[in-house]
Parts: C-alpha cells; sequence; structure tokens
C-alpha cells in the first residue's frame, strides 16, 4: 500500500511513518515544517509543503497512487485556538477540505483522521463513550468536530471512507529512542515534568489541588502513542475488510493523577521534581478518561504499554537524548 502521510514530521506522525516503513509500506511525507522536524522523518519520499497548496495536492496524487491517506496535520494548542481562532479554523478546517477535496477528485477513498477528546468539551461522565454528547468549548475541539460531521457528509456524498481516531493525551517515545515529543512550546504534562526533572525547567506547576478526586489533582488518560500508532494500522485493517466509516475513542481507559504522574517520574528519573502550586485553570475537568470499549472489540485492539512506568520510561529516555 502507499500511504500519504500528512504531518509526517509532527510527534505522532513521525512514530507512524517509523512503524509503516518498518511493516514494508511505501510512505509519501507532506509536511510544511511548520511545527515538525524534516529530521524526524523517517520515510523515503519526503514532500515539503503545505495543504493550503491546492496545486501541490493535485500534483502528489497524479504522481504517486495513493492507496490511503493518514492527517496529522493540524494545530494543536488549546489556548493559542481561543486567542488566535482564525489560525486553526483555517488550518484545521479549511486546509483539511483541501486534502479531503484532493482525495475526491483523484477517487482516494481511505482516510485516517486524528481527532481529539477535545471534540466532547466538559464531561457529562466518564469514562466517555461514543455516544458522549459533542460540546467542544474552544476553537481547536471545534475545528476538529467540524471535520468529522463534514467526513460522513463526504462518506454518503462521494464514498470516501474514514476512521476518526480521537485520541485522549498522547505520551511516550518509541521504544527505540528513534523519534519522540518535540513540541515547542511544550504544553504536555508528561514532557514538561520530565523537563522539570532534566533540569531544562526548574519546576512543574500543578493546577489545582481540591478536585474531587482521590489526590485532589486531575485525572488524564494517556495512550502511549505506539499503541497508537497500532490503532492506525487496525483502522485501516478495518476499512479495508467492512468498506465502513467509523469513530472510535483511543485511550488507556486508566487516568491517573497529575500527582500519580509526577510520582512515577520521579521513581522511573530517579530525580527530584520541583513542583509549584497553582490555581485550578479554567475549563480543566476534574476527569477526562476514555471508553475505549468499541475499539478493542471492534478494531480488536489491545494497548501493549498501557502502564504509566513503561510510558514515562520511554518519553525519559526521549528527553535524555534530547538535552
Ligand atoms: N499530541 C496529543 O496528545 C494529541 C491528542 C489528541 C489529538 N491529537 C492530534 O494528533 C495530530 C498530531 O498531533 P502532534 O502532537 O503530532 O502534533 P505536531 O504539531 O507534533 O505535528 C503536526 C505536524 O503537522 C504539520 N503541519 C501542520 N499544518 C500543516 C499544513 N497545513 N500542511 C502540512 N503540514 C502541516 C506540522 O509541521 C507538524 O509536523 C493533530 O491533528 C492533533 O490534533 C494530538
Amino acid at each position: 500500500m502507499a500511504y500519504l502521510i500528512v504531518g509526517g514530521a509532527g510527534y505522532i506522525g513521525s512514530h507512524m511513518c517509523l512503524s509503516l516503513v518498518q511493516a514494508g509500506q511505501n510512505v509519501i511525507v507532506l509536511d510544511d515544517l511548520s511545527t515538525g522536524y524534516r529530521d524526524a522523518v523517517n520515510a523515503s519520499t519526503f514532500v515539503e509543503g503545505s495543504l493550503a497548496d491546492v496545486d501541490l495536492l493535485d500534483r502528489i496524487f497524479t504522481e504517486y497512487k495513493i492507496d490511503a491517506v493518514m492527517h496529522f496535520a493540524s494545530f494543536i494548542q488549546v489556548g493559542e485556538s481561543v486567542r488566535e481562532p482564525q489560525k486553526y479554523y483555517q488550518n484545521n478546517f479549511i486546509n483539511t477540505l483541501n486534502l479531503l477535496n484532493a482525495m475526491v477528485k483523484h477517487g482516494v477513498k481511505k482516510f485516517i483522521f486524528s481527532s481529539t477528546a477535545a471534540i466532547f468539551g466538559e464531561p457529562l461522565y466518564v469514562p466517555i463513550d461514543l455516544a458522549h454528547p459533542k460540546n467542544p468549548i474552544n476553537p481547536y475541539g471545534r475545528s476538529k468536530w467540524m471535520v468529522e460531521q463534514v467526513l460522513e457528509d463526504y462518506d454518503k456524498a462521494y464514498g470516501l471512507k474514514s476512521i476518526c481516531l480521537r485520541y485522549f493525551n498522547v505520551a511516550g517515545a518509541d521504544p527505540k529512542c528513534r523519534v519522540g515529543e518535540r513540541h515547542e512550546p511544550e504544553t504536555h504534562l508528561i514532557p514538561l515534568v520530565l523537563r522539570a526533572a532534566s533540569g531544562k525547567m526548574s519546576s512543574i506547576k500543578v493546577f489545582g489541588r481540591d478536585y474531587d478526586t482521590p489526590d485532589g489533582t486531575c485525572i488524564r488518560d494517556y495512550i502511549h502513542v505506539m499503541d497508537l500508532c497500532q490503532a492506525h494500522f487496525l483502522a485501516i485493517e478495518y476499512l479495508q475488510s467492512n468498506g465502513k466509516s467509523a469513530q472510535f475513542n483511543l485511550g488507556n481507559g486508566n487516568g491517573f493523577s497529575v500527582q500519580e504522574v509526577i510520582d512515577a517520574a520521579i521513581k522511573v528519573t530517579g530525580k527530584s521534581i520541583q513542583v509549584i502550586d497553582e490555581a485550578r485553570r479554567a475549563g480543566d475537568p476534574a476527569r477526562l478518561v476514555a471508553d475505549s470499549s468499541v475499539a478493542i472489540k471492534e478494531l480488536g485492539w489491545k494497548p501493549e504499554y498501557p502502564n504509566l512506568h513503561d510510558i514515562i520510561q520511554h518519553a525519559w529516555a526521549w528527553e535524555l537524548k534530547s538535552i
């Protein structure tokens, strides 16, 4: 199969490329390097360019016989999306439409979309299942939910089959440390805690210790990036064998509190981590945990690294490599 991986120079996309190349697949990466890194790309074909460039998309689909597209390219910072919604709707929504329209034009009908838990907004209950209402509370989440809705219409009208994978908190790195997480600025808890452990940062802030959770800190669902890649392989198999569009929530099913993450990081790294307590942040729910049972049942997905220790261990090896 030939895969077009859009956003293959980013954190999750680079792990996916590596997994596909190792599985002997033909991989074409399209990335504008706005938040990604050229040296993270392990595919033989790299096209530097943007989804905003419809002529480029046309040329790519003409030149390469693409069987399926995986779309990781978007802006991902929730806070920034509130300050600069235009940037998010333009890239995450309009540019995604460019990609879908090019697929329709060239008759490519298999699409895997990187969606997010942010489409659900404030959880009405946990764990969050597929039926949970979709009430995104920021432009980032809304831009992703808008794409999911468009995909439903494109399936009905053009037969474009898609799988929306709604990731919860993605963490960890390639266990062989060839690629890892490199967001700048970093906003995710595990790499931030590890930066505090390595000395790259002096401390880590904990926002709120008065939540209704056992230790008072927020609970989140961390999924290892390699387990996520596995889910993408299974999603493609699902499209091939069932030919049906679908959506899946992907998380560990086990929530871990902010304090548990810090404690686990201290254990894994053997370092002390300075913690600064801050007030709660607006829009941070107490618990965000996925119900991934449909992915487990329908895709046959079985996370290999569900425990926090492994996730942090792999992320720590990557952090050590980058200091
Ligand atoms: N990291 C997480 O925890 C998480 C959680 C839920 C969902 N997601 C989704 O997963 C996807 C990947 O996230 P990530 O953490 O790897 O982000 P990332 O920023 O590391 O990677 C995104 C990649 O897309 C590229 N890109 C952005 N806009 C582009 C454009 N217009 N044309 C070409 N390339 C473009 C960037 O250069 C970058 O290489 C995103 O869609 C994100 O919404 C991530």
